[in-house]
């Protein structure tokens, strides 16, 4: 028996990276899910309920994948918020116009998802919301600015969505990852000319002593999506292999830690 047997999931940023890990671990628990991307369904596609090429900070588009979504299964039960884009800078070289692209696309892409899902979820009285946010919209990173703000918005989005819809059965959570591998926003970044020394430093700075994998951002969402986290709301639930806990020296390389 699947942890979302019977449930119906819609995702964004279903592509690619986390957004597809989570779309598969979903469908692997049993749940029904529809996909959302800019980009097509990646050919080596889960069995989509449906799958629709949209941009996330659309919101007659967004409304529409909802009303189909709800037309076809008569609600929605989870939603899982991927859809995002890299972007910053140090702040007095970023263009106003860049600052708004990350912006429009991490937090109000966001923001309309929510909005328009909650409207079967409020009706149903029941649903969990999980948001993909980002350590770096907890703690703030060299450059990151438009990028770093977008997630600290998704944050503090999701503790007053949490707030506002607890009463009617509707749990909503964050996962703030750390730096997961990932084909595309990772190696944009990390995989730049001259970024290998930067590389080096970040993966270190994890105390796992590596980057992470997709799916291990999918096994939190499921906990978070499904009955398991039952009492579990407004929370941003840190998964990050260490990064955030604190400082490390290597003073006990000898130990062999
Ligand atoms: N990879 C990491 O290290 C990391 C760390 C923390 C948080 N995150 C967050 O996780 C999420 C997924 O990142 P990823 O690494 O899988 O990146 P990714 O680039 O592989 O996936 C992001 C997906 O979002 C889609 N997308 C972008 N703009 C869109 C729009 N306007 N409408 C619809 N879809 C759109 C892209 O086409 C892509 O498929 C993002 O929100 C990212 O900020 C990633």
């Amino acid at each position: 028996m699947g942890r979302l047997d019977g449930r119906v999931a819609l995702v964004t940023g279903a592509a690619s990276g986390l957004g597809l890990a989570c779309a598969r671990r979903f469908l692997d628990e049993g749940a029904a899910v529809v996909g959302v991307d800019l980009s097509p369904a990646p050919a080596e596609a889960p069995q989509w309920g449906a799958f629709h090429q949209a941009d996330v900070a659309d919101e007659e588009a967004v409304a529409g994948i909802v009303g189909a979504t709800v037309d076809r299964y008569g609600r929605i039960d989870v939603v899982l918020n991927a859809a995002g884009v890299a972007g910053g800078g140090p702040v007095h070289l970023v263009d106003a116009r860049e600052w708004e692209r990350v912006l429009r696309v991490n937090l109000t892409g966001t923001f309309l998802v929510c909005k328009h899902a909650l409207v079967p979820m409020l009706e149903a009285r029941s649903g969990s919301i999980v948001n993909i946010a980002s350590i770096e919209g907890i703690e703030g990173t060299e450059g990151g600015s438009a990028y770093n703000a977008s997630k600290g918005g998704v944050v503090l989005l999701t503790k007053n969505l949490a707030i506002d819809y607890g009463r009617a059965g509707i749990r909503v959570n964050c996962i703030c990852p750390g730096f997961i591998e990932t084909t595309f926003m990772f190696e944009s970044v990390m995989g730049l000319d001259g970024m290998s020394q930067v590389r080096e430093q970040y993966r270190e700075a994890h105390k796992l002593g590596r980057f992470g994998r997709p799916e291990e951002i999918a096994g939190a969402a499921l906990f978070l999506a499904s009955d398991d986290a039952s009492f579990v709301t407004g929370h941003a639930l840190v998964v990050d292999g260490g990064f955030t806990a604190g400082m490390r020296t290597g003073v006990l390389e000898p130990l062999g830690l």
